[in-house]
């Protein structure tokens, strides 16, 4: 077991303080007083693993991140539940994809224990940020940086590990269904390319279509396949699927061009327990317009961490929209997925997957 070294802030935030910051913190504006660091070297491997108080990092101008873009980072929650524990949700998925992602960016591949021990320890400092409302979480945002100073381009020989906490309420606005816009002009992902790693440059290159998205009303942009543009990818921050009128979900398959979203894969497991029929095929985006205009496909959702399980109320593209059920209110199959989903995240409900990990401080 690597030992941490633990630097405690001297300006701790009041309890008062932290009170009046989470009475609605929204989503990732508002952060805990301490931070995990680990650093990587070629020579040393990952050394010097500490908690210490959040604060700026100083890093070389000439540092390869800033010029080539090697950043991997992952995204989990920690729950509090009715009884007051602590509980963390498959974060062993967490760190083995977080593994994935630094082999795809060529990056140096950061071991699950340095991985979960960085978050317990940064939860035994600042577990008084973890909300005890039920609409609240702790956001943890793992992350690695190159930063070898050079400015050749070639796989950094230095590498920086860093864990971040944030208290959050809902990814979205608002408590309704939202409306996503298809793009049909830009694409996430092509196959050989980098959908299946969740790093940095993904999300840049999400940014101008969810301005379009935005643009057109909507909070989230789905993507299309980047070959045919004809079968659905995912969302820019989250994976989605669909309920037909037999109650039936479907969502389309991992191929490597989507990420390997965890809360999408508890949620296949999840159904088939509970008795619903779980497919995983490719979903045609014209086949989704016409079925759910004929009542075929009666709900749909986005699911990820960050979004949980967030009705979509319509989709929208420059040729017109389609309404998912009545547009508003999320569906029946929607709900109750969403309700055993958060039940067993907060270690509320028995967990028969052995997937829920409480934290001791
Ligand atoms: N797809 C993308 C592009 C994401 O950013 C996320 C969020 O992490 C997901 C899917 C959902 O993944 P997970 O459920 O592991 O959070
Ligand atoms: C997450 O859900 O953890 C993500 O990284 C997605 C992002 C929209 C915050």
């Amino acid at each position: 077991m690597v030992e941490f070294k633990i630097e405690r802030t001297t300006t701790p935030t009041s309890a008062e303080q932290r009170q009046a910051l989470m009475a609605d913190p929204k989503f990732g504006r508002v952060f805990t007083d301490h931070m995990a660091v680990i650093r990587y070297t070629d020579e040393k491997g990952w050394h010097d693993a500490k908690i210490i108080p959040r604060q700026p990092l100083q890093i070389d101008p000439a540092s390869t991140v800033l010029h080539y873009g090697q950043e991997i980072f992952e995204g989990l929650k920690a729950y509090r539940g009715k009884g007051g524990a602590i509980t963390l949700f498959r974060p062993e998925a967490n760190a083995a994809r977080f593994a994935a992602s630094a082999r795809r960016l060529s990056m140096a591949e950061l071991p699950e224990e340095l991985f979960l021990g960085a978050i317990k320890e940064l939860l035994k400092v600042d577990h008084d940020w973890v909300p005890s409302n039920p609409e609240q979480s702790l956001y943890l945002r793992p992350f690695t940086i190159s930063n070898e100073v050079f400015l050749g381009v070639k796989r950094a020989n230095e590498y920086l590990f860093i864990v971040l906490a944030s208290p959050v309420g809902g990814y979205f606005s608002g408590n309704g269904s939202i409306p996503v816009w298809v793009s049909e002009t830009y694409t996430r992902a092509a196959p050989g390319g980098t959908g299946e790693a969740k790093c940095g440059g993904n999300y840049a290159a999400s940014l101008l279509p969810q301005q379009e998205a935005a643009d057109h009303g909507c909070s989230q942009v789905l993507f299309l396949d980047a070959k045919e543009r004809r079968f659905i990818d995912e969302m820019g921050g989250m994976n989605v699927m669909f309920v037909r009128k037999d109650g039936s979900v479907v969502t389309p398959p991992l191929g490597g061009t989507i990420l390997r979203g965890i809360t999408r894969d508890s949620i296949l497991k999840l159904g088939r327990k509970m008795g619903l029929t779980m497919v995983e095929e490719p979903v045609a985006i014209e086949d989704v317009f016409k079925a759910a205009a004929a009542g075929e496909i009666t709900e749909a959702f986005a699911c990820g961490t960050a979004a949980v399980i967030s009705p979509i109320g319509e989709f929208r593209r420059e040729s017109g929209s389609v309404a998912f059920g009545d547009g508003k209110t999320a569906g029946p199959v929607t709900m109750k997925l969403r309700t055993a989903l958060c039940g067993l995240q907060r270690g509320e409900e028995p967990d028969p997957f052995g997937w829920v990990h409480s934290v001791s401080l």
